[in-house]
């Protein structure tokens, strides 16, 4: 079997990142952890990465003029990797059209929320605002626009009385773990593919 190669953008924290190296380190896991590239110099994630043996990059967006330079130096650092996918784990840039575009179907985010509810940011937040039932995460492909693009895959917690933000984001954290090394693995082994707006399995 040959591996995927993936590269995964981080911004922050890492527990994403730290979850999708922790599931390619399988044997038959269809993708390989190659290249951890973050925006911030300080990421806590690189830390994480640099301890697994994983090639790390900051590509710091402050030092680069506008978006076009930035994508383009983000651009050249995964093909230098030859990297084939890229997993978004917390990256806070947003992509140009033009960088997504040549991702097109090879790029994941996650978005910690039930899409299409809840896009943006405070996402916890919100649903506690709604007064929803139940809330979660989802695993996507990128589009230009925003917190969209075809779902792979979903993961559903409740809404208990009297939960925080805090006590929902961890409870919606926890199932990110889950589905999205779940995710990666479907698509590095080539068993689904985009139909129009959707996912289907092949
Ligand atoms: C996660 O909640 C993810 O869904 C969102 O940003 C957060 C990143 O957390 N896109 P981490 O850096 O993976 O710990």
């Amino acid at each position: 079997m040959t591996k995927k190669r993936v590269a995964i953008l981080i911004s922050g924290r890492g527990s994403n990142m730290a979850a999708l190296i922790k599931a390619a380190k399988a044997k038959n896991f269809p993708a390989e952890i190659l290249l951890v590239l973050s925006n911030r110099p300080e990421a806590q994630g690189l830390a994480i990465a640099q301890a697994e043996g994983i090639p790390t990059a900051i590509v710091d967006h402050k030092t680069f003029a506008d978006r076009e330079e930035f994508d383009g130096a983000l651009h050249r650092a995964l093909m230098d990797a030859n990297i084939e996918i890229i997993c978004l784990a917390g990256f806070m840039r947003v992509l140009t059209d033009d960088f997504v575009e040549r991702w097109r179907g090879r790029m994941l985010n996650i978005h910690p929320s039930l899409l299409p509810a809840f896009k943006g940011t405070n996402t916890h937040h919100q649903a506690l605002l709604a007064g929803v039932a139940s809330h979660g995460a989802t695993v996507h492909f990128v589009v230009p626009e925003l917190d969209s693009g075809p779902i792979v895959m979903q993961a559903e917690v409740p809404v208990l009385p009297g939960d925080t933000e805090e006590k929902l984001a961890a409870r919606v954290l926890k199932e990110e773990h889950k589905i999205y090394p779940a995710a990666l693995k479907l698509l590095a082994s080539g068993k689904i593919r985009i139909e129009g707006d959707r996912v289907v399995a092949v």
